[in-house]
């Protein structure tokens, strides 16, 4: 991959910045997020984190399914006000992605 190949396109970081963080001992996706931004933009990391994840396995070694994944925070999609003050049920997107994967021992089956 190009160095000026852009990963993370909300928070625009290169794959050379990556690079360099994981050089200086980044090891994870909130690792590099707490050094470089990356997947603190608007998208909250849905757009980047796989790339980020391939990025790490490519320079580390590392098998993907040993990388732990980005921290989520609630809520994961946009939601209006008026959901939450009313507390409705009939949001059903409101919920953690951890909830779909199957993990053991804390990674990705
Ligand atoms: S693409 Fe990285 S936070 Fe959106």
């Amino acid at each position: 991959m190009d160095k000026a190949t852009i990963i993370c396109r909300c928070e625009e970081i290169t794959y050379e910045e990556i690079e360099e963080v994981i050089g200086h001992g980044a090891a994870s996706f909130d690792d590099i997020k707490r050094l470089t931004r990356c997947g603190m933009g608007a998208c909250q990391s849905k757009v980047c984190s796989h790339l980020v994840l391939q990025v790490i396995h490519e320079i580390t070694g590392k098998p993907l399914q040993e990388i732990l994944l980005p921290r989520m925070r609630m809520p994961i999609t946009p939601i209006k006000i008026e959901t939450l003050a009313t507390n409705s049920t009939e949001f059903s997107t409101v919920k953690s992605v951890l909830d779909e994967l199957e993990l053991e021992d804390g990674k990705v089956k």
